[in-house]
């Protein structure tokens, strides 16, 4: 059985299912999400495999030596309420007429039951959103809904969430959205410890219990993968959760509605969003697997199974490298590849990352300038960063979607602009350098200047002409 056959059978069925990695239902052999590469604009369906785990090769192929986005995450429901690229509403995305970014389909490798998969990773900047659902709860109906999410990739901004919005986009209220949200905001709503908390977006407020401020049931969570869930129907509410690998669901408040008026009763429309707010707002980063909204409000005994097909099938960590591979401690000079600038090197001048002629006869601090120490990643280890060779503690870091050499301040938010994950050089050359913070956008140098660039996109550094030229670079050893 899937997590939408427990669903059934406890008398709540799910209305929406949504996921990358696998199949809700076990009948279910449609589409689980459509990618569209950047080479031709080409789009597939990538469906389940007969275990019910996406056929993540289907994409490898249809994806190798060029960018994929996703475009489409299927409703397995049978309601078609689909996910789709967000639009504008009371907060613009940055994409051409306001509209939010689509996730990388690479930028959250897993494995199920050791079958390779891909999650949403969502930057800020990334949203997903249906305003025309058929059979999402409504007004004061009772509904539930569950997602397992990466409880490493978080951030304090609004919001990312999953779940029950405004059919507008816009903020129409207080109790017009009934969503998970998983993150550090302190904004609203807080748990007990530095969080991230799980917490149900209700509108104009993130919830932890009862009380609209702290709630000290609602703990932070360290896990991996998490099992977030948020259940309501009239004057009463939940918030559950869980580790996605192993283990059951707590519950971090069951009770009646925020002591605030609005919320009782709801005014729930019906719209599902992915990785925003209700009004759009789209500053929130985090990971999504897996997610349903149900039709009824789950029993605990329900949710408690389908937390143990969750755990059945076995999400692990998978690689967030390939191609030639950089060694944690060595010293490297990356060359360009595309034909106007083979002999040019990353480099720094000063604060500024650019490119620059260097030969072995260059001088020493030009040498140096082309020099950088690959450091395990300062936000994830299973990828790198690059640190100065002749400015110890300052590395590589994107700032405005520029790079700059900038010393390590040791926020989370430095840790995540100076992160970066290898992979084969979409030329066929060396390596692509992508942000793991932003993994649609990739070293690139456009007029000898370094930026994270994306395939396509808004900014002039995003052209696509020579992308994959620009973005490939041959590591060697360091000159100095
Ligand atoms: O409730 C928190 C946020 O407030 C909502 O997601 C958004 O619509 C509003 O800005
Ligand atoms: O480069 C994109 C973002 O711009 C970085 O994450 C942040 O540091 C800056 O605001």
């Amino acid at each position: 059985a899937g997590p939408c056959d427990i669903y059934s059978s406890g008398g709540t069925p799910c209305v929406a299912a949504h996921s990358t990695t696998r199949a809700l239902f076990s009948a279910y052999t449609g589409p689980l999400y459509q990618v569209k590469r950047g080479s031709d604009g080409a789009t597939t369906a990538i469906s389940p495999l007969s275990s019910g785990v996406a056929n993540a090769a289907a994409q490898d192929a249809f994806c190798a030596g060029t960018t994929c986005l996703i475009t489409i995450i299927y409703d397995q429901s049978g309601r078609g309420n689909h996910l789709t690229q967000a639009p504008p509403g009371g907060f613009s995305g940055p994409e051409s007429n306001g509209y939010d970014n689509l996730a990388s389909a690479i930028g959250a490798p897993v494995t199920l039951n050791g079958q390779k998969a891909y999650g949403v990773f969502v930057s800020p900047g990334t949203g997903y959103r249906n305003n025309a659902a058929s059979g999402t709860a409504k007004g004061d109906a009772a509904e539930g809904m569950y997602a397992v999410l990466d409880g490493t990739h978080y951030n304090g901004a609004c919001c990312f969430d999953y779940g029950n919005a405004e059919t507008s986009s816009r903020d129409t209220g207080n109790g017009h959205m009934e969503a998970i949200y998983f993150g550090d905001s302190t904004v609203w709503g807080t748990g007990s410890g530095n969080g991230p908390w799980i917490m149900a977006d209700l509108e104009n407020g993130l919830f932890s219990g009862s009380n609209p401020g702290n709630n000290a049931g609602d703990p932070s969570i360290s896990y991996r993968f998490v099992t977030a869930a948020v259940k309501g129907e009239p004057n009463q509410w939940a918030i559950r959760g869980g580790n996605a690998a192993s283990g059951s669901l707590s519950t971090f408040y069951s009770g009646a509605r925020p002591r605030v008026s609005g919320y009782n009763p709801m005014s729930k429309e019906g719209a599902i969003i992915l990785g925003i707010g209700g009004d759009n707002s789209n500053g929130a980063q985090g990971t999504f697997y897996e997610g349903v909204m149900t039709s009824g409000y789950p029993s605990d005994a329900t949710e408690n199974s389908v937390q143990a097909n969750i755990v059945a099938a076995k999400y692990a960590v998978a690689p967030l490298t390939s191609g030639p591979a950089l060694t944690v401690g060595s010293s490297v000079s990356l060359r360009a590849t595309t034909a106007c600038c083979t002999t040019r090197y990353i480099t720094h001048s000063g604060s500024t990352v650019n490119t620059q002629v260097v030969s072995s006869s260059s001088a020493t601090a030009l040498k140096q300038q082309a020099s950088w120490t690959v450091r395990a990643g300062l936000a994830n280890n299973a990828c790198f960063s690059f640190e100065s060779r002749d400015t110890s503690g300052s590395y590589i870091r994107h700032s405005n979607f520029g790079l700059v050499l900038n010393a390590n301040d040791g926020s989370q938010l430095f840790a995540e602009d100076a992160t970066f994950c290898t992979q084969a050089g979409l030329n066929g050359q060396g390596n692509s350098i992508r942000s793991w913070s932003y993994p649609t956008r990739y070293f690139r140098h456009y007029n000898n200047t370094l930026y994270i660039a994306s395939n396509g996109g808004v900014h002039t550094f995003d052209a696509t002409a020579a992308f994959n030229d620009d973005v490939s670079f041959v590591a060697s050893a360091a000159f100095a």
